[in-house]
């Protein structure tokens, strides 16, 4: 066991941050040896409970669990900063080029190195991936994940049809190799699976009805893809699939909507749309520097949180534009703000976060697992200096509430306020071991 005392955020069952200023944090292995948070509180109320247990004392640092990044590119770290008029000739001109290197055994190995590394450098230790269409890409990021030991879900993108040379998978084939990478990632270590029809105009019927087949099959694995993004993308999925009541309703008519199943951007919905993700316990990506950025429009938190339609935070690189969940609750914070197309919010700093931790753990069906600083919870947190530069740390010295300092770091903060990573119980150094198999 080991502890370490400086002050902590954390978070109830209802969302509300909790702020020890002196806190412990208590972390030992659980019954099967996983390195798990023992106990997360006031240092005077639990410093006589672990006698002997050797504590690390971290003077002005700030304890918080491990962000989790709920939608992210594997394949499109190089596309970041590609502006383009909008979703659809974005995919065509930068996206789908770049993801066609991914069928290269050896460069998806280097590049998910890289990814992993900037995830982690920016503090995310738990993030739901897009791989791409191709089977080497999956098994190069799960078996970087692997060694590292960290909670990733991903999967293989499945676009049998509107796709070019390169991108474009075959029907049978996607739906063949979907479920052997299922047998041989799923639940391996801390890894998941996530079924990943890239988006209903680039799926067939047939690939969309096979895909809701492994949904209901594998009950465990997770189902993610695109819905209501850019206004051209929702007229093209309308023509596409004219029967269903709303583009979200097409992946509910292939048994595509369910719990565990997380959709990207979800913009232009009405409550309708809203209420059948609420029912069927699926829930949204929010993608604020991505939307932002393609132009594509601005969340509607009002909506969701009327209707109760669960959502958290994710960075959508390469649509989106940093790994940083720093910018990503900035941006929003934005998006929540902006009130000329939809009711606009002033988001609490605290709230954003949550979305970003223990709300998106939530999202994902892991609350209690990761996210979160509780007993239980694997060991995944953040040593964070709220004075990492000359400008966070004056304005941090004199915030006088914990929204005013959440404030700050969201503001003014990025990568040089993540200290140090925790990850399954152990501090990272550098890059992981090498040499390992990669299956
Ligand atoms: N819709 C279909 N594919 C993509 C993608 O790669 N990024 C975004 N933002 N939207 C998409
Ligand atoms: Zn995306």
């Amino acid at each position: 066991m080991k502890a370490y005392r400086a002050a902590l955020l954390r978070f109830d069952d209802q969302g509300t941050p909790i702020h020890d200023e002196d806190g412990l944090l208590v972390i030992g292995p659980g019954a099967d040896g996983t390195p798990l948070i023992r106990a997360a509180g006031s240092y005077a109320a639990l410093c006589g409970n672990f006698p002997g247990v050797a504590v690390e004392h971290l003077p002005g640092r700030l304890l918080a669990p491990g962000f989790l990044d709920l939608h992210v590119h594997f394949p499109q770290l190089d596309v970041i900063g590609s502006p383009a008029e909008g979703l659809l000739p974005w995919l065509e001109q930068y996206t789908f080029p770049h993801e066609s290197r991914f069928s290269e055994e050896l460069h998806a190995g280097e590049m998910a190195e890289v990814f992993l590394d900037e995830l982690l450098r920016h503090g995310v230790t738990t993030a739901l991936c897009f791989a791409s269409s191709h089977v080497p890409s999956v098994d190069a990021l799960m078996a970087a994940a692997r060694r590292r030991r960290l909670r990733l879900i991903a999967g293989k993108v499945l676009q049998d049809r509107h796709s070019p040379d390169g991108v474009r998978d075959d029907t049978e084939q996607s739906l063949v190799d979907t479920e052997a990478l299922i047998g041989r990632w799923h639940g391996q270590g801390r890894l998941g699976y996530a079924i990943t029809p890239r988006f209903a105009p680039s799926c067939s019927e047939a690939q969309l009805r096979g895909a809701g087949e492994l949904a209901a099959r594998h009950a465990g694995v997770w189902v993610q893809s695109h819905v209501a993004e850019n206004r051209d993308e929702i007229l093209w999925a309308r023509e596409l699939f004219p029967a269903a009541r709303s583009y979200l309703a097409i992946y509910d008519d292939f048994g595509l909507l369910r719990e565990r199943a997380v959709y990207a951007h979800c913009i232009h919905f009405d409550d309708e749309d809203r209420a059948l993700m609420r029912d069927r316990g699926a829930a949204a990506a929010v993608c604020p520097t991505s939307n932002l950025f393609l132009g594509s429009g601005f969340f509607d938190y009002e909506g969701a949180d009327r209707i109760g339609m669960p959502y958290g935070l994710a960075s959508d690189v390469g649509g989106g534009t940093s790994f940083s969940p720093f910018h990503t609750m900035l941006a929003a914070y934005y998006v929540g703000r902006e009130g000329q197309t939809k009711p606009g919010l002033s988001l609490p700093p605290a709230q954003l976060w949550w979305q970003h931790t223990a709300g998106a753990a939530r999202a994902l069906g892991l609350e209690g697992v990761v996210g979160n600083l509780r007993p239980g919870c694997e060991a995944d947190f953040l040593v964070l200096d709220p004075s990492a530069t000359p400008l966070l740390a004056r304005r941090t010295a004199h915030a006088r509430t914990l929204d005013e300092l959440l404030f700050a770091m969201i503001v003014l903060g990025d990568d040089r306020v993540v200290e140090r990573v925790c990850v399954s119980g152990a501090f990272l150094q550098s890059s992981p071991p090498a040499g390992e198999p990669t299956r």
